[in-house]
Parts: C-alpha cells; sequence; structure tokens
C-alpha cells in the first residue's frame, strides 16, 4: 500500500464500523494521488471488514469495543485519544455506528465530518436508506456534514441527489448511494487538505467545487 504512493499530505484517520466501501474508496483515492492525503489509521469499534481490509492494506488498525471500557465516557476518551495519536489533518466517520462524544467531536473542530445516506435534514439516524423508501421520497442521497454535538445535524459541506427507483429496496437504493458516496467523499477530503472549506456557521462554502455541492441541477439558467 505504501509503496508507489505520492508524498504524504494530510493525515487522515477514517472511522468505521461496517463494510468499509467508503474507507476503500478514499484510500484508493488518496493512493492515485486525487486527495492529497493519505489513511494513516482505521479505527473500527467491532471487527468487521472495513477494518480487516485496512489491515490488509498495511494502514494502522484498531478495534475499540464501548464493552472492553469501564464507561461509555472511558470508551469515549480513549478513542480520542488513539485518533489524536495518529495527529490526523482530516477524521472521518464512514460508517460508525456509534454517537461521537462531546469530548470526542471537540478535540477535532472543523475536521471531524461523517457521511451520511440522505439529504439530510431528511431522514436522520441510524435507518436513512429504510427511512427515505418509507416516505416515499422519490429523490434521496448523500451528505457530508461536519459532526457538532447532535445527531447527523452539523453544518453541511456537500450533497449529492439519488433518484429511488419504483423496484427499489432498501439494499439497491443503498448501493447506488454509496456509489456516489464513492465519489463525494475523496471530493470533499481533497477540498479540505486543500484548503478549500470556508466554515461560516452553519453555511460551509467549498471553493472550486465544480457541482456547487448538490449535483449539477443548480436550477441556474
Ligand atoms: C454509508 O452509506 C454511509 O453514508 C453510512 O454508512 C454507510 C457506510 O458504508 N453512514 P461503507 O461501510 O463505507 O460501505
Amino acid at each position: 500500500m505504501n509503496e508507489g504512493r505520492r508524498p504524504a499530505g494530510g493525515r487522515i484517520v477514517v472511522l468505521v464500523s461496517g463494510s468499509g466501501s467508503n474507507l476503500r474508496a478514499l484510500a484508493v483515492a488518496c493512493r492515485r494521488g486525487e486527495v492529497p492525503g493519505t489513511v494513516v489509521a482505521t479505527v473500527a469499534d467491532r471487527a468487521c471488514a472495513g477494518v480487516a481490509w485496512a489491515e490488509g492494506a498495511g494502514i494502522a488498525a484498531a478495534v475499540l469495543e464501548p464493552g472492553a471500557f469501564a464507561s461509555r465516557d472511558a470508551w469515549s476518551e480513549a478513542l480520542r485519544d488513539l485518533v489524536a495519536s495518529h495527529r490526523p489533518d482530516l477524521v472521518v466517520s464512514a460508517g460508525f455506528m456509534r454517537i461521537l462524544s462531546p469530548a470526542f467531536v471537540d478535540a477535532f473542530p472543523g475536521i471531524l465530518i461523517n457521511l451520511h445516506p440522505s439529504l439530510l435534514p431528511a431522514f436522520p439516524g441510524a435507518h436513512a436508506v429504510r427511512d427515505a423508501l418509507a416516505a416515499g421520497v422519490k429523490v434521496t442521497g448523500t451528505t457530508v456534514h461536519l459532526v457538532d454535538h447532535l445527531v447527523d445535524h452539523g453544518a453541511i459541506v456537500a450533497q449529492r441527489a439519488v433518484e429511488v427507483l419504483d423496484d427499489d429496496d432498501e439494499s439497491s437504493l443503498h448501493e447506488r448511494i454509496k456509489a456516489v458516496e464513492h465519489r463525494l467523499l475523496p471530493e470533499v477530503c481533497a477540498a479540505f487538505l486543500e484548503g478549500r472549506v470556508r466554515i461560516e456557521g452553519r453555511r460551509v462554502r467549498v471553493e472550486g467545487d465544480r457541482s456547487r455541492g448538490c449535483g449539477s441541477r443548480t436550477g441556474r439558467p
């Protein structure tokens, strides 16, 4: 994994709980030089395919299970200290199925982002794809947002729309959303590491964002 890579720029730590397809897409984009950075570590809250892939790819990988700690606070602090030990320029929660504590969030101001499979503020929570289908929406999508103290609430950095098809089930729709995420996440990480992200309260501007953060349908004439 390290051989042939361009010199590392920003240091990225990725939090995962599941298949880790976004971790893989991001790591590959870094290796190709599409993102001026390196995934230096992956941390999971459980044994999962994502962390196994990271190990195989030569990325520092750790599993911190909450059950192994005396309290949730103790786990949060250990997670924070482990992530901080990698001196990240960017921390990416990509399918991490735990709520991050204020102590964790406050340790990474302006550099902690989450990937969520809906167009927030619609369908926050752990079942965003299922909830979108149940609501009968015709368009859903994905959001990259800064993490704050509330769940799926922080300032929105970028969004992409994905059409809901009549015969979609949760799995088929989520797969198409993920395919979009695999392109969006590296783009957003590149913007952060290139210093192109301007955070002004809840309004976030990504300079040089060709898509204007919401697909090509800007509505502009
Ligand atoms: C993604 O759809 C992300 O938006 C959500 O969890 C999923 C993670 O997928 N938070 P993967 O583990 O990257 O394949």
